[in-house]
């Protein structure tokens, strides 16, 4: 079979989902950890009920379901799609079993592939749909791992995921600053440009973006070293408001998977950092990740610059000598995540995806290691709220011109 058929794309990212539980042991898979993770079991039915419900049941003429339970276990936030079993109590779904989970990602991928082969019939709706599932898939993949990741930092063993996983790139290159001048920039995604992207990277608009200078490279993990020895999380002056009080109310001392010299998990005379390869010893010209937007804030006000607005890192993400944009750590920004001016959200089911979180959540660019390959753009826009750390989330610095 041709890889550039959808049918071949379909198996291929399906297997690569199962790929990635493989380290996992059914015990690994059940549990989860805090409530903004999902345990991996529940991953796996997720991105399978996504298909059958916004795929299959629409445009497989007598496509039966698997179980009729699972639309109310499996739905995330749907609304137009029923009533869900509540977010934080994922991790109570010791049955359906991981085995039963496994037959329902067979019958779903069967269907798929009947369905798939008549591809040249399918409507365009059906194969956006398709599409967009295949990129949900790919964003569930991700977190399959952030996820794992603070399941395993959660045992005072701290096992590895998989001791041979890849790392951030450690970067010896100089810092430097990329000026760029004010001007009236084209930012976002033509709404008909050809290839997928989500419905909130669009309409491409035009937005005047003052003169700025950004980072080469990512601020790494020597650098926010000197922050911690500096007493940056002691120094309130360097703090919002609203990351001052996370600090003092989770004693944040150090980035979420840091190991402090000594630390009875892991003994050793050196700082560490538990990754998804194990504990590894912290290597200085890696890039920092598993911040929150606060501690990211307040290491740049620290280091006397700020944190780039999304439209900032957009416009600078094509420069010749801006490094390591994709692939190694989100990159927080100053920017609220709200809709594009004339955003008009997907239709049907999905019109939920993307449009009714834009509140309270900051922007993130770029990707991360743990980022599915293909999956990766310059106008990609991730979000998560100012607290979160459980994500490969790092920074880049930026300055006012
Ligand atoms: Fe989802």
């Amino acid at each position: 079979m041709p890889l550039n058929t959808l049918s071949a794309r379909y198996a291929a990212v399906r297997q690569h989902t199962l790929k990635l539980s493989a380290p996992l042991s059914a015990e690994d898979q059940c549990v989860q950890s805090m409530p903004d993770t999902s345990p991996t079991k529940w991953h796996l039915a997720h991105t399978s009920w996504f298909f059958e419900n916004v795929v299959l049941l629409p445009y497989l003429p007598g496509y039966q379901v698997f179980d009729e339970a699972f639309a109310y276990l499996f739905n995330s936030y749907y609304e137009a799609l029923g009533p869900r079993h509540p977010r934080p109590q994922r991790g109570l779904l010791t049955r359906p079993a991981l085995s039963q989970v496994l037959a329902f990602r067979e019958h779903v991928n069967a269907a798929m592939q009947q369905l798939l082969l008549n591809e040249s019939k399918l409507s365009g709706e059906a194969l956006a749909l398709i599409e967009l599932g295949l990129n949900h898939e790919q964003q569930h993949q991700e977190l399959l791992l952030t996820d794992a990741l603070h399941l395993l930092s959660c045992n005072p063993l701290l096992p590895a995921y998989d001791a041979h996983f890849k790392h951030a790139n450690a970067s010896h290159a100089e810092l430097q600053w990329l000026s760029f001048d004010e001007g009236l920039r084209t930012l976002g995604r033509a709404v008909d440009a050809t290839g997928f992207a989500f419905d909130n990277e669009s309409p491409a608009h035009q937005r005047f973006v003052q003169g700025f200078q950004i980072a080469n490279r990512l601020v790494n993990c020597g650098e926010y070293l000197a922050f911690i020895q500096d007493g940056g999380y002691d120094n309130a002056d360097l703090w919002l408001s609203e990351g001052r009080a996370q600090v003092l109310q989770n004693d944040w001392q150090c980035p979420l998977y840091w190991l402090a010299p000594q630390d009875p998990r892991a003994p050793s005379e050196q700082w560490q950092v538990f990754g998804l390869n194990g504990v590894q010893p912290l290597n200085l010209q890696a890039p920092v990740a598993n911040l929150s937007f606060y501690e990211a804030s307040a290491f740049a006000q620290w280091a006397g610059a700020r944190l780039p607005t999304e439209f900032e890192w957009e416009v600078a993400s094509t420069h010749t000598e801006i490094q390591d944009t994709h692939a190694q750590v989100w990159q927080w920004t100053r920017s609220a995540y709200e809709p594009y001016p004339g955003f008009v959200p997907a239709s049907g089911a999905v019109r939920e995806y993307n449009g009714k979180f834009m509140v309270g959540q900051q922007v993130l660019r770029g990707s991360s290691l743990a980022t599915s390959s293909q999956h990766s753009r310059h106008t990609y826009r991730n979000f998560f709220p100012a607290h979160a750390r459980w994500q490969f989330s790092g920074l880049r610095l930026a300055k006012d011109l």
